[in-house]
């Protein structure tokens, strides 16, 4: 038997992100209709929200295929050129990681988008010349953890651009019975709940909670996914009430104990972890940002009240 796929396949069944699903149906809903492929879309937001799925997604609406490939594994023109003459008149081709292709590269897809053709080069010094190939009309969907990182001619070219939001937990909670209906195991609301409470507003964390607490229901309990079970099973796997993960608590530790509780700042506090600065900005940030246990200031990054009541640190000690 092969694990079932939990994505979800069309705009109807994806939960959350209300703005993006609203916009994307009227966008997808009007190409359709003048027989034209979608228009470039970038999607930015945090890892782990939804950016890969809404590109399936896409190219199942638009009956079209997606090729997926990143901005770290195409490493010159010749590649990029090469997948863009392969596609099909309207597929999508997906770019996850897009700020990361290198500037030669980025070149390759500024006439690709723009006019649908690459220009290649022909011969040397005096007797070079460029050559215009027509590609088929495709979609770019790129993926970034923040737009910031993109340049502004290759920002630009999108012409539907999409911040991707942290889950509510309702949300989650509705997406992990989904879930478990596609994975066939047993879930009491209260233990939906449990898991959609500590997966830091992420359905790619929720569903790989959700496959480990189901293994210690089906090993330890009667194979129901109740809120002991959920309970039990997130404790062991060291996520706290509020979802955060040992990372994050690492995170918010060293800025109470090794740097007063801030301001520190980011390069600083990423060296002091072991971690890259980037990653801490774009993966780890996010959450503790919109759940209050950092604010960033002018001279860096600050733990608030609510990081030391959390740790059980009492503040000014
Ligand atoms: N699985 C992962 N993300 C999902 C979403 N947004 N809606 C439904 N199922 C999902």
């Amino acid at each position: 038997r092969i694990e079932p796929n939990l994505r979800p396949k069309y705009l109807e069944e994806y939960i959350g992100q209300e703005k993006i699903r609203t916009n994307l149906k009227v966008y997808i809903d009007a190409a359709k209709a003048r027989g034209e492929s979608l228009d470039h879309v970038l999607f930015y937001g945090p890892p782990g929200l939804g950016k890969t799925t809404l590109s399936a997604i896409i190219a199942n609406e638009m009956g079209v295929n997606m090729k997926v490939t990143s901005g770290p594994a195409i490493e010159k023109p010749g590649e990029m050129a090469a997948i863009l003459n392969n596609l099909q008149e309207g597929d999508v081709l997906f770019v996850d990681e897009i700020h990361r292709l290198n500037r030669q590269v980025e070149e390759v897809l500024y006439p690709a988008m723009e006019d649908f053709a690459i220009d290649i080069m022909l011969g040397k010094d005096s007797s070079a010349r460029s050559i215009r190939l027509d590609l088929p009309k495709f979609t770019l969907v790129g993926a970034t953890t923040r737009a910031g990182l993109l340049t502004a001619p290759l920002r630009d070219r999108f012409g539907v651009v999409q911040k991707l939001e942290f889950y509510t937990p309702q949300e989650l909670k509705i997406i992990v019975c989904r879930s478990a209906r596609v994975l066939q195991v047993e879930i009491e609301e209260e233990g939906a709940a449990e898991i959609a409470k500590r997966s830091r507003g992420t359905p790619r964390l929720a569903n790989r909670l959700l496959k480990r607490v189901r293994d210690f229901a089906q090993i330890k309990y009667n194979g129901t996914i109740t809120k002991e079970v959920a309970d039990f099973a997130l404790d062991i796997l060291d996520v706290d009430k509020l979802g955060l993960d040992c990372n994050d608590r690492a995170i918010l530790t060293t800025m109470i104990e090794k740097f007063a509780g801030g301001p520190v700042g980011l390069d600083t506090l990423a060296a002091s972890l072991g971690e890259d600065a980037g990653t801490l900005e774009d993966v780890y940030e996010p959450y503790l940002l919109m759940n209050g246990f950092i604010n960033r200031t002018s001279r860096g990054r600050v733990a608030t009240e609510r990081a030391y009541e959390h740790l059980g640190i009492p503040m000014g000690s």
